[in-house]
Protein backbone atom coordinates (compact mmCIF):
# COMPACT_ATOMS: atom_id res chain seq x y z
CA UNK A 1 0.00 0.00 0.00
CA UNK A 2 1.30 3.52 -0.60
CA UNK A 3 -0.59 5.70 1.13
CA UNK A 4 0.43 6.33 5.18
CA UNK A 5 -1.76 5.25 7.85
CA UNK A 6 -2.02 7.03 11.17
CA UNK A 7 -3.35 5.91 14.72
CA UNK A 8 -4.31 8.99 16.87
CA UNK A 9 -5.55 8.32 20.70
CA UNK A 10 -5.07 8.75 24.43
CA UNK A 11 -2.12 7.11 25.91
CA UNK A 12 -3.31 3.82 26.98
CA UNK A 13 -5.41 3.14 23.81
CA UNK A 14 -3.27 0.10 22.61
CA UNK A 15 -2.23 2.02 19.07
CA UNK A 16 1.54 0.80 19.39
CA UNK A 17 0.15 -2.67 20.47
CA UNK A 18 -2.40 -2.81 17.77
CA UNK A 19 -0.60 -1.03 15.24
CA UNK A 20 2.32 -3.20 15.23
CA UNK A 21 0.15 -6.60 14.55
CA UNK A 22 -2.02 -4.20 11.51
CA UNK A 23 0.62 -3.34 9.95
CA UNK A 24 1.28 -6.54 8.60
CA UNK A 25 -1.75 -6.81 7.48
CA UNK A 26 -2.19 -3.91 5.48
CA UNK A 27 1.42 -4.58 3.90
CA UNK A 28 2.87 -1.47 5.77
CA UNK A 29 5.67 -1.14 7.75
CA UNK A 30 4.68 -0.31 11.64
CA UNK A 31 6.16 2.72 13.39
CA UNK A 32 5.92 3.91 16.66
CA UNK A 33 6.62 7.47 17.05
CA UNK A 34 8.14 7.99 20.30
CA UNK A 35 10.38 4.54 19.75
CA UNK A 36 11.57 6.75 16.05
CA UNK A 37 12.10 10.18 18.58
CA UNK A 38 14.11 8.37 20.93
CA UNK A 39 16.17 6.51 18.34
CA UNK A 40 16.81 9.80 16.36
CA UNK A 41 17.82 11.74 19.18
CA UNK A 42 19.38 8.84 21.71
CA UNK A 43 17.09 10.29 24.43
CA UNK A 44 14.39 8.38 26.26
CA UNK A 45 11.14 9.78 26.20
CA UNK A 46 11.41 10.39 30.13
CA UNK A 47 14.47 12.19 29.90
CA UNK A 48 13.61 14.63 26.66
CA UNK A 49 10.67 15.49 29.29
CA UNK A 50 12.65 15.78 32.24
CA UNK A 51 15.69 17.48 30.58
CA UNK A 52 14.66 19.98 28.09
CA UNK A 53 10.56 19.92 29.31
CA UNK A 54 7.29 18.93 27.23
CA UNK A 55 7.69 21.84 24.70
CA UNK A 56 10.79 20.65 22.93
CA UNK A 57 9.18 17.10 23.10
CA UNK A 58 6.59 18.32 21.35
CA UNK A 59 8.64 20.00 18.54
CA UNK A 60 10.16 16.87 18.21
CA UNK A 61 6.95 15.39 17.80
CA UNK A 62 6.11 17.34 15.23
CA UNK A 63 9.47 17.52 13.28
CA UNK A 64 9.39 13.50 13.25
CA UNK A 65 6.17 13.42 11.95
CA UNK A 66 6.85 15.79 9.33
CA UNK A 67 9.78 13.87 8.34
CA UNK A 68 7.69 10.37 8.85
CA UNK A 69 5.07 11.74 6.45
CA UNK A 70 7.44 12.63 3.47
CA UNK A 71 7.45 8.88 2.93
CA UNK A 72 4.74 6.14 2.53
CA UNK A 73 3.82 2.66 3.20
CA UNK A 74 3.92 3.27 6.67
CA UNK A 75 1.36 2.45 9.80
CA UNK A 76 2.37 5.19 12.45
CA UNK A 77 1.38 5.04 16.29
CA UNK A 78 1.97 8.25 17.37
CA UNK A 79 1.94 9.47 21.08
CA UNK A 80 -1.60 10.42 23.12
CA UNK A 81 -0.53 13.91 22.83
CA UNK A 82 1.23 14.04 19.68
CA UNK A 83 -1.99 15.58 17.33
CA UNK A 84 -3.12 18.01 20.06
CA UNK A 85 0.13 20.77 19.80
CA UNK A 86 0.64 23.23 17.01
CA UNK A 87 -0.48 21.96 13.46
CA UNK A 88 0.29 18.86 14.16
CA UNK A 89 -3.40 17.17 13.46
CA UNK A 90 -3.83 19.12 10.10
CA UNK A 91 -0.64 17.85 9.50
CA UNK A 92 -1.99 13.99 9.59
CA UNK A 93 -5.74 14.71 8.49
CA UNK A 94 -3.53 15.95 5.12
CA UNK A 95 -0.78 13.58 4.70
CA UNK A 96 -2.40 9.97 6.00
CA UNK A 97 -5.17 8.14 6.32
CA UNK A 98 -6.03 8.70 9.99
CA UNK A 99 -7.55 6.35 13.05
CA UNK A 100 -8.69 7.66 16.06
CA UNK A 101 -8.43 4.22 18.28
CA UNK A 102 -11.14 4.99 20.82
CA UNK A 103 -11.34 3.77 24.27
CA UNK A 104 -13.87 5.00 27.26
CA UNK A 105 -12.48 7.02 30.28
CA UNK A 106 -12.28 3.71 32.64
CA UNK A 107 -10.74 1.53 30.02
CA UNK A 108 -8.22 4.06 29.85
CA UNK A 109 -7.36 4.61 33.46
CA UNK A 110 -7.71 0.71 33.81
CA UNK A 111 -4.73 0.25 30.86
CA UNK A 112 -2.26 3.16 32.13
CA UNK A 113 -2.55 1.93 35.80
CA UNK A 114 -1.34 -1.53 34.75
CA UNK A 115 0.96 -0.31 31.95
CA UNK A 116 4.70 -1.31 32.05
CA UNK A 117 5.83 2.22 29.70
CA UNK A 118 7.47 4.74 31.73
CA UNK A 119 4.80 7.81 30.44
CA UNK A 120 6.70 11.31 32.51
CA UNK A 121 2.86 12.80 32.61
CA UNK A 122 1.30 10.05 34.47
CA UNK A 123 3.48 8.20 36.34
CA UNK A 124 3.09 9.61 39.60
CA UNK A 125 -0.35 10.00 39.99
CA UNK A 126 -2.47 8.03 42.20
CA UNK A 127 -5.58 5.91 40.93
CA UNK A 128 -8.03 9.08 41.57
CA UNK A 129 -5.30 11.48 40.37
CA UNK A 130 -5.06 9.45 37.08
CA UNK A 131 -9.25 9.32 36.45
CA UNK A 132 -8.92 13.27 36.87
CA UNK A 133 -6.27 13.45 34.44
CA UNK A 134 -7.81 10.90 31.45
CA UNK A 135 -10.94 12.64 32.01
CA UNK A 136 -9.60 16.44 31.56
CA UNK A 137 -7.05 15.64 29.55
CA UNK A 138 -9.42 13.49 26.77
CA UNK A 139 -11.69 16.37 27.37
CA UNK A 140 -9.21 18.93 25.67
CA UNK A 141 -7.45 16.18 22.78
CA UNK A 142 -11.03 14.72 21.86
CA UNK A 143 -11.60 17.41 19.28
CA UNK A 144 -8.30 16.76 17.76
CA UNK A 145 -8.60 12.76 17.74
CA UNK A 146 -12.49 13.40 16.80
CA UNK A 147 -10.79 14.97 13.03
CA UNK A 148 -9.70 11.67 12.20
CA UNK A 149 -10.92 9.92 8.66
CA UNK A 150 -12.14 6.91 10.78
CA UNK A 151 -13.26 6.75 14.42
CA UNK A 152 -12.92 3.27 15.50
CA UNK A 153 -14.33 1.53 19.11
CA UNK A 154 -11.50 -0.17 20.56
CA UNK A 155 -12.67 -1.93 23.53
CA UNK A 156 -12.28 -5.71 21.89
CA UNK A 157 -11.09 -4.85 18.53
CA UNK A 158 -9.14 -7.33 16.95
CA UNK A 159 -6.28 -6.45 14.40
CA UNK A 160 -8.55 -7.90 11.49
CA UNK A 161 -11.04 -6.27 12.69
CA UNK A 162 -9.20 -2.84 12.52
CA UNK A 163 -6.90 -3.87 8.75
CA UNK A 164 -10.66 -4.36 7.06
CA UNK A 165 -12.62 -1.38 8.94
CA UNK A 166 -9.43 0.71 7.48
CA UNK A 167 -9.49 -1.48 3.62
CA UNK A 168 -13.14 -0.38 4.03
CA UNK A 169 -12.99 3.29 4.37
CA UNK A 170 -9.81 3.87 2.46
CA UNK A 171 -10.15 5.95 -0.48
CA UNK A 172 -9.41 4.09 -3.64
C1 LIG B 1 2.09 11.26 25.91
C2 LIG B 1 1.87 9.96 25.51
C3 LIG B 1 2.96 8.99 25.34
C4 LIG B 1 4.28 9.69 25.01
C5 LIG B 1 4.57 10.76 26.01
C6 LIG B 1 3.46 11.81 26.10
C7 LIG B 1 0.92 12.16 26.09
O1 LIG B 1 2.63 8.05 24.30
O2 LIG B 1 4.26 10.23 23.71
O3 LIG B 1 4.77 10.15 27.26
O4 LIG B 1 1.09 13.38 26.07
O5 LIG B 1 -0.20 11.64 26.23
P1 LIG B 1 1.41 6.98 24.44
O6 LIG B 1 0.20 7.60 23.81
O7 LIG B 1 1.88 5.79 23.68
O8 LIG B 1 1.24 6.71 25.89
Amino acid sequence: METNVVLVGFSGAGKSTLGKLTAPLLGLRFVDLDSYIEQKLQYKVPQLFSQFGELVFRKSEYDALQELLEDEGQLIAVGGGAPCYAQAMKLIVENSFSVYVKLSEEALVERLANSKKPRPLTKDLTHDDLETYVRETLKKRAPYYEQAHLIISAEDITPEDLAQAILAELPQ
